[in-house]
């Protein structure tokens, strides 16, 4: 057995689970639907654009009969909660929101949330469940490195910790020395980051000498960007604990829409109760049975402050049935977001497909970008990735045309590889953009 299989990772006792966990498939649904007229009927209400959405569509929250009557109902995106920058999406006065959030977005004006009290307990009762999902427990230390402030990251987690019962150490991202400095010295059991920063830390473990995996740590929270599989395998193995996955977006509510179970790491169970998901295909918004790929959109059910109807996320995913809750359905890891594709030369390259190769690649540190240029008349695409501090300098030109074989093998582009010193790429706090784009406009 190893070291990991012996450290927190059991599923939790079921006396502890909340109802919602607990429910069949058919009590979920009948809690669903109910919830779901609700909404409808409280964005129509309350809110000038859905109102108006609804109108123009035909549709009146009265036609919402059974479940699949929400594909009845017309989709909300980022750019409707834009053109109502900041508050006019919300459905309820002013004074009753406690609390506001906005998503940085790479253009533009952000996209502004908000939360009534009751609200900010349903969040923290979501993030609480995510973190006991994940192998937390009450009386935990959890040091959570998301961001604090506008993103939902920091404070999102930070209010589950202490729902959960354990103890929140606010640390936020950055300042990466002392990171490990409060990890070494507060013994926390868990950690919250995104997986590209907890990447950072470990080297920075290094760095200073330390094992990683002599740390207290024994499992990590990671999401708010994709991941692979091969990811959570570095990880796990560099720092000797559970890597598992959680999902959110501050439009739905911030992390804690879904979340990975650390005994089974099959997938996302989405927390049912609160967030409706839909897939559909992404180029009609058609609905797609459970068990087919498209873009995940979901229906907020019982948030007050800003519901919301059918929202389009973007993000790439299958739903499949329950395992380790089996009322509620499992989306699978994103492994990309419709707007993070590169089309090249006709052919579809996400991210996430280039960071398996890498980290599959001998002698490759899991530090990487991705460089779009024109070259003629037609996109180029090169990956500069950093060599392991280990990896020979004589191993390099090998690693390098080792990636450019399994990139044109398994995704079926050909691209440029670029192998540069360790520690010479820039470094993620939060999320990590690993796309340079320097193509001729
Ligand atoms: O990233 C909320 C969050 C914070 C989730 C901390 C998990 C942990 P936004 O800034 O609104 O909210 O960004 C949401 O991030 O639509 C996905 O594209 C991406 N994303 C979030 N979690 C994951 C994940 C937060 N586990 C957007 N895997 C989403 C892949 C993720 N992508």
């Amino acid at each position: 057995m190893t070291a990991v299989a012996r450290r927190l990772g059991a599923a939790p006792d079921p006396g502890t689970l909340d109802d919602a966990e607990r429910m069949s498939v058919d009590e979920l649904r009948a809690l669903q639907l109910q919830r779901l007229q609700w909404t409808l009927r409280h964005a129509y209400d309350n809110v000038a654009f859905y109102k108006k959405s609804f109108d123009a569509a035909g549709v009146h929250p009265d036609d919402c009969r059974e479940l699949a009557d929400i594909a009845k109902f017309p989709t909300t995106t980022k750019a409707d909660l834009r053109d109502n920058y900041p508050f006019g999406m919300f459905a309820v006065p002013q004074e009753q929101v406690r609390r506001v959030h906005a998503s940085s977005g790479t253009t533009g004006r952000p996209t502004v949330v908000g939360y009534t009290e009751r609200d900010i307990r349903t969040w923290a009762t979501v993030m609480a469940r995510s973190i006991r999902a994940a192998g937390g427990r009450p009386g935990h230390k959890v040091h959570n490195a998301y961001g604090y402030g506008l993103f939902t990251g920091g404070l999102g987690a930070h209010y589950g910790i202490e729902k959960l019962g354990a103890t929140a150490i606010p640390v936020s991202g950055g300042m990466t020395p002392r990171q490990v400095q409060l990890i070494q010295d507060f013994r926390p059991d868990l950690i919250m980051v995104t997986p590209s920063y907890m990447l950072t830390v470990v080297d920075e473990f290094e760095k200073q000498g330390i094992d990683p995996r002599t740390s207290s740590l024994q499992v990590g929270i990671f999401g708010a960007e994709p991941w692979t599989e091969q990811m959570r395998l570095e990880i796990e193995d560099r720092m000797d604990m559970h890597a598992v996955d959680i999902y959110g977006l501050s439009e739905v509510i911030g992390p804690g829409v879904s979340q990975e179970c650390v005994e089974t790491k099959d997938g996302l169970h989405v927390w049912e109760d609160h967030f409706l998901p839909e897939v559909v295909d992404p180029l009609d918004a058609t609905p797609l049975p459970d068990g087919e790929q498209g873009e995940l959109l979901f229906t907020s059910l019982t948030k007050e402050a800003l519901p919301i109807i059918r929202y389009r996320t973007r993000d790439l995913t299958t739903l499949r049935p329950g395992t380790a809750r089996p009322g509620m359905r499992r989306m699978d890891k994103i492994t990309g977001r419709s707007d993070d594709m590169i089309i090249l030369r006709g052919v579809n390259v996400f991210p996430t497909q280039i960071e398996e190769i890498v980290l599959r690649t001998a002698g490759l540190a899991p530090h990487f970008q991705l460089v779009l240029t024109t070259q003629g008349r037609m996109d180029a695409l090169g990956v500069r990735v950093e060599a392991r501090p280990s990896t020979p300098v004589e191993r390099r030109d090998a690693a390098a045309a080792e990636l450019v074989t399994a990139v044109k093998d398994t995704v079926g582009v050909s691209v440029t590889c670029e192998i540069v010193e360790p520690d010479t790429l820039e470094r993620s706090v939060g999320k990590l953009q690993r796309l340079v784009d320097r193509r001729a406009r």
